[in-house]
């Protein structure tokens, strides 16, 4: 999704709250997102696996790779590509900065 107009940014947690290494759930207007810190960057993706019904957040983060608890299909949060079958379809990724302290991702606005 491109950062401009048809976005709105909200804030979602402060920094200090998401270590390198670290990811989070959170549920922000009905959407399950994730988000990920990866070397001190933060990245947010769809928290639902495109496989079948499984949370992300509670599967295992390395590096910039989440692996699925569910199956072990594995995605890379930075760009939300498919890594390691079965998923066939990449994650969703949201748009993500830093306001101040704030940790702030980009969901499309209305
Ligand atoms: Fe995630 Fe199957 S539900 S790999």
């Amino acid at each position: 999704m491109p950062e401009d107009d048809n976005c709105k940014w909200v804030s979602v947690l402060l920094a200090e709250e998401l270590p390198v290494g670290q990811m989070i759930g959170v549920e922000i207007e009905g959407l399950r997102i994730a988000i990920f810190n990866v070397k001190g960057a933060f990245y947010a993706t769809d928290n639902i696996c495109t496989h079948a019904f499984a949370v992300l957040s509670d599967g295992w983060f390395e590096g910039n790779v989440i692996e699925c608890p569910l199956h072990g299909g594995k995605f890379d949060v930075c760009s939300g590509r498919v890594l390691g079958e079965p998923p066939e379809r990449d994650l969703r990724t949201y748009p993500t900065r830093l306001l101040g302290e704030e940790i702030q991702i980009a969901l499309p606005s209305a």
